[in-house]
């Protein structure tokens, strides 16, 4: 499968009148730096904010609040017809509301009413003001009409709050406005009630107090299902080993170990309350016998030999675990499985054995090795499902592999369990 040539873009970027204006404008160099076109439309609020230079400079494009610049030209019109992609950030109360209701009461909720491309509005607000109902309302009807509504971060919030509503990173706001470019339809609401389980990230396995066993996990794919999920509604947890990706993705929680024996502890309690486990993460497959207490000095003998004992199979424990009722019968399991192939067989062939070994629901097969697959950023692979379908994942950016592989992990999951 080869890498695709990334194309210019039309984007659109509605910037909201909150305090969170000011983060936008590394949304806006993102998008930018991407090679995309990128216009940028504020509200009469947002510039209370950040200055009207700014966002021409940023953008490379003039300004404007009111329909009533640029008459001749009809620039809601032309905005708004043109963009491949809006992103509305920070989505205030207020302007949801407004685009909720359908006003066109400036530029930018006047623009929003012509486009025919994928809308993501990004929130950011007080706690009290997201969960008020009236907001839910009109996010719930903003997503009615086929806009995706991103889950706010949790953190600190103006002031001296802390609570959800903060705006997501801006680099997780260009991975989800990535991936509506890619596939307008990546991110249907399709996961509210469901609660996701995924293990990501490397383990390491001490050696002394310095020292371990890794891999080169970067933790990207994890991360990128744990965002993809979250933002189709899911109840996301993440159990991270060591990561090198971007930041923890929004609205998602974090729970951090170490070693595999620490991950199999968390996985296999936590399973007993999620409806899909996914095991993302590469587990050490061995550990040292003993770990040393001090640092192993290098002496005059050289090195000595290191003793190896095996980790647990976590994926085939939990599979076990199904088995045996110790977890609910219906929970959806997920491996992942990184080949090289060798002279017993292709990559597809040990994804298929190792299928069969493991006894879960899906298998993500990823070829590795020659920069395949650790550290990157894009990713490709195959989906086997244990009912013998086999799906080519097409190259594409991690969030986007994970926006596939929730597609499967969807039509498993029992309809009771979705809201
Ligand atoms: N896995 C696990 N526990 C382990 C090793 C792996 O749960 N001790 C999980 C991984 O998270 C992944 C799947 O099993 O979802 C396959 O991992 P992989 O390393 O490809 O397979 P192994 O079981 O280690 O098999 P082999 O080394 O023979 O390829």
């Amino acid at each position: 499968m080869t890498k695709p040539t990334k194309t210019r873009r039309r984007i659109l970027i509605g910037v909201g009148g909150g305090i969170a204006a000011y983060k936008v404008c590394s949304v806006i160099r993102h998008f930018t730096e991407a090679g995309h076109e990128v216009r940028v439309v504020p509200t009469p609020a947002a510039l209370e904010f950040v200055g009207k230079a700014t966002f021409e400079a940023l953008s490379g494009h003039p300004v404007t609040t009111s329909v009533f610049d640029d008459v001749d030209e009809v620039a809601h019109v032309r905005l708004g017809q043109g963009a491949d992609l809006v992103v509305i950030a920070p989505a205030t109360a207020d302007l949801m509301a407004r685009a909720a209701q359908g006003r066109a009461d400036d530029l930018l909720t006047a623009s929003l009413l012509t486009v025919r491309c994928p809308v993501l509005f990004v929130p950011a607000m007080h706690t009290e003001m997201w969960e008020h109902p009236a907001t839910q309302a009109n996010v719930a009807t903003l997503r009615s009409h086929g806009a995706t509504v991103m889950t706010p971060a949790s953190g600190r919030l103006t002031g001296t709050d802390s609570g959800r509503g903060r705006l997501p990173d801006p680099q997780e706001i260009a991975l989800i406005g990535e991936l509506l470019l890619d596939r307008p339809d990546s991110l249907p609401y399709d996961l509210a009630g469901v609660r996701v389980l995924i293990s990501a990230g490397g383990t390491r396995e001490p050696l002394d107090p310095v020292r371990y066993l890794g891999n080169h996990s970067s933790g990207k794919q994890g991360f990128a299902l744990a965002r993809a999920a979250a933002q189709r509604g899911a109840s996301v947890t993440v159990v991270a080993g060591s990561t090198a990706g971007p930041g923890d993705p929004a609205g998602v929680e974090i729970v951090r170990i170490a070693t595999a024996r620490e991950l199999a502890e968390e996985m296999t309690t936590r399973a007993a309350h999620a409806d899909v486990v996914i095991m993302a993460a590469a587990v050490a497959d061995f550990r040292p016998v003993s770990v040393a207490d001090a640092k192993i000095k290098k002496g005059d003998a050289g090195p000595a030999p290191i003793e190896l004992t095996t980790n647990p199979d976590i994926l085939r424990g939990l599979v076990e675990a199904r088995d045996e009722g110790r977890i609910p019968g219906e929970t959806v399991i997920v491996g992942f499985a990184a080949e090289t192939g060798d002279e017993t067989g292709g990559v597809l062939d040990h994804g298929r054995a190792k299928l069969k070994r493991k006894g879960c629901d899906l298998l993500v097969v990823n070829a590795v090795g020659e920069g395949k697959a650790f550290g990157t950023e894009d990713n490709t692979g195959w989906l086997l499902s244990a009912e013998g379908a086999e799906t080519a994942l097409p190259y594409g950016s991690k969030t986007l592999m994970s926006s596939r592989i929730l597609d499967e992990v969807r039509r498993l999951v029992p309809d009771s369990r979705g809201a």
